[in-house]
């Protein structure tokens, strides 16, 4: 049985700064996922707290939301077969030095904090994530 879902995916400052929008794209093509949306923006670290706000509690909180609004980022509705899970797949793991290989993170990831990519963890998540960003 099938089962379209979409998922938030967000090419993080590392990524974009370093030209690689258009080689992480096309590995969402290749595997399956479409690009429904697709837009650059630079959101400020009030933004980023509240996009991040599940984390609050943790020690890297306060660097992560000054990163992820350090720069432009790519923020984009992808959506395939489980495509929740299958970006997450993609991705690869957390730490890009634990990230399997040929994953995003294991290709591009730079350390724990910049690691090219975000993608929501659940479908649930995924609906909320959506919505912050695109308003629909
Ligand atoms: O992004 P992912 O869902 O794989 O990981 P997370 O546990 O939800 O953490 C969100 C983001 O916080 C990660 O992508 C890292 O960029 C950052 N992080 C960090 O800087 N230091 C950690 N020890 C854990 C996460
Ligand atoms: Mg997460």
């Amino acid at each position: 049985m099938s089962n379209t879902e979409q998922t938030l995916s967000i090419i993080k400052p590392d990524a974009v700064e370093r030209n690689l929008v258009e080689e992480i794209k096309n590995i969402f093509i290749k595997n399956g996922l479409k690009i429904k949306e697709s837009k650059k923006i630079h959101i400020t670290k009030d933004e980023a707290s509240e996009f991040y706000k599940v984390h609050q509690s943790k020690p890297f909180y306060n660097d992560l939301c000054s990163y992820l609004s350090s720069g432009p980022i790519v923020v984009m509705i992808l959506e395939g077969e489980n495509a929740v899970l299958a970006n997450r797949k993609l991705m690869g793991a957390t730490n890009p030095k634990d990230a399997e290989a040929d994953t995003i993170r294991n290709l591009f990831g730079i350390s724990i904090d910049k690691n090219s990519v975000h993608g929501s963890d659940s479908k649930n998540n995924a609906k909320q994530e959506i919505e912050f960003f695109f308003k629909i």
